[in-house]
């Protein structure tokens, strides 16, 4: 076990070994020496800052970053004077792209101030040619560049940027390679991502990931298991299993497991209270899956379910194997076994050929699903993936006018069905003190909607019964079932019995 590694005892003289994770901890050992000579030199601790700026695989990624940071001695900084800055990009739309070099532009600024400074770049957007190219030529103040795929060598890039003087850029094509055992340090201590599996396969026409987080590889169960026991002894009750498709899980195994297994392999491990997970792909969602949601109690009441389009054409365009009928036969079969699940989802405006009829199906499914909350996004192009060369692109005016009409749709339903819970109780897992109102604590409800309450910093973590007196629109207040407050696990007694599962 990582834990179980004394930095220290290692031969920093010696040849690094050509193995992994022994390699990487040898790099954390020779970063560590280069950490104390700063302190020397400087009278302090050099300090860090991880910028995520893409989905949870990637905070997760982040956490890792931060983890080695840490291990070898660096202070952990929020704002532009760190010693060394790391940004963890996401590709996925355009915006996400121009926010990396809105952010680089403003680093620039810093560095001329601190012209020790380093700064990295890593995560999705690494993964392009195009964007490599341009970093090389137009931003040459950046110090490393690594991809998606070799991020487990962190250590051993950072001491290579920390003893050179130019730009260091490694980035791999593909990868096979699942490295366990490195540290991670998480933003919650009770609650964390855990990776399940990596890469995707599904390649739907509009989407870059496939193309820059590789093939599908799955970890095998015994290690996420092993993850997560370590993780509830260190105080976490709450995990989020992490894939693109967390349906296909396990099919790469030399023993192949399904995820329904996997879920009930989890829901084993004592001490944890509550699993969940993304993504779901509606094509891959089995029967065994809803029965295993079902019948494992710590699976918490949610999932998310992209539908992208309500156009069966369309949907039939963006590679996503189901239909509109499909899909609606889906949620139904859901609600069928599980009547209070909360469903959320993706939704794509403006995909090329898109007419105002496959819009209005969208709205149709929108209107029949009725969701707890929607993501919508403007369909953004992106260079390699199939729908980059459709010729039949959307008009941009037309495409905002539908997008407004969904946004208004979706929250006008995901308002209603907020309200349609006030009065009840809800387990709510607090994460945090109110940033805005001390006296209040902040939580969320298995369901995953955000809940505000009177209550303490000594409650984080813990799970209580909450009664929701309050909608305001995408969140609620309100107050500690009466008797709660003194034993938490009184909670747990009453939801047991309530439970719908
Ligand atoms: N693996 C997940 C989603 C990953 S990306 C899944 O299959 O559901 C998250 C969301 O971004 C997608 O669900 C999709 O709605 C959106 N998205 C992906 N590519 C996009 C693009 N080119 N333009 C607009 N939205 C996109
Ligand atoms: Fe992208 Fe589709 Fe894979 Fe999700 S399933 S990551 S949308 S290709
Ligand atoms: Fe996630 Fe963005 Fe990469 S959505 S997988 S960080 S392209």
């Amino acid at each position: 076990m990582y834990h179980e590694i004394d930095l220290d005892k290692i031969d920093r003289n010696a040849e690094p070994p050509t193995e992994e994770p022994a390699r990487q901890y040898y790099f954390m050992a020779k970063c560590r020496d280069w950490v104390k000579g700063f302190e020397q030199k400087n009278h302090r601790l050099p300090c860090a800052s991880v910028v995520n700026m893409g989905c949870q695989m990637n905070a997760r990624d982040s956490e890792k970053l931060s983890g080695i940071l840490s291990d070898i001695g660096y202070e952990q900084t929020e704002d532009g004077n760190a010693d060394f800055v790391i940004c963890n990009t996401c590709t996925v739309r355009e915006n996400a792209n121009n926010r990396v070099y809105g952010r680089l532009g403003s680093l620039h600024g810093c560095k001329k101030k601190n012209p020790r400074m380093k700064i990295a770049l890593c995560g999705c957007m690494m993964q392009e040619k195009t964007v490599v190219d341009k970093i090389k030529s137009s931003y040459r103040f950046v110090d490393l560049i690594f991809g998606t795929h070799n991020i487990y060598m962190f250590a051993e890039l950072l001491y290579r940027c920390l003893t050179s003087d130019s730009m260091i850029v490694d980035v791999l094509e593909g990868t096979d390679r699942i490295v366990e055992e490195l540290p991670a340090r998480r933003r919650y201590s009770f609650k964390s991502g855990v990776n399940i599996m990596f890469g995707c396969n599904n390649f739907c026409s509009y989407c870059i990931v496939p193309y820059v987080r590789g093939r599908e590889r799955s970890r095998k169960p015994e290690d996420i298991v092993k993850e997560i026991e370590s993780l509830v002894a260190d105080g976490v009750c709450e995990v989020m299993l992490l894939g693109q498709n967390v349906n296909s899980y396990g099919k790469n195994l030399k023993s192949p497991v399904t995820f329904s297994d996997l879920l009930r392999m989890i829901n084993k491990i004592d001490g944890l209270k509550r699993i969940r997970f993304m993504t779901s792909h509606p094509k891959d969602l089995s029967d065994e899956l809803i029965l295993a949601m079902k019948e494992c109690d710590k699976v918490c009441r949610h999932l998310h379910l992209p539908l992208q389009s309500g156009s069966s054409g369309i949907l039939s365009a963006m590679n996503r194997h189901y239909d509109k009928e499909q899909y609606l036969a889906l949620v139904k079969k859901l609600r069928e076994a599980i009547p209070d699940i909360a469903i959320t989802t993706d939704i794509i405006v403006g995909f090329p050929g898109e007419t105002r009829e496959d819009f209005m199906e969208t709205l149709d499914v929108v209107r029949q699903v009725e969701y707890d909350s929607a993501f919508t996004f403007i369909y953004s192009k992106r260079t390699g993936t199939a729908a980059a060369s459709m010729e039949n692109q959307c008009d941009p005016a037309e495409v905002n006018e539908r997008f407004d009409m969904l946004l208004k749709e979706v929250q006008a339903i995901s308002m209603r069905r907020a309200e349609a819970r006030t009065g009840t109780v809800g387990e709510v897992l607090v994460e945090e003190v109110n940033a805005k109102d001390s006296s209040l604590v902040t939580g969320r409800l298995s369901e995953n909607a955000v809940v505000h309450f009177p209550g303490n910093a000594d409650m984080i973590g813990k799970i209580y019964p909450v009664r929701l007196t309050e909608c305001r629109g995408f969140y609620y207040l309100g107050e500690l079932v009466q008797g709660a407050d003194c034993n938490p696990d009184f909670s747990e007694k009453i939801f047991s019995e309530n439970a719908c599962k």
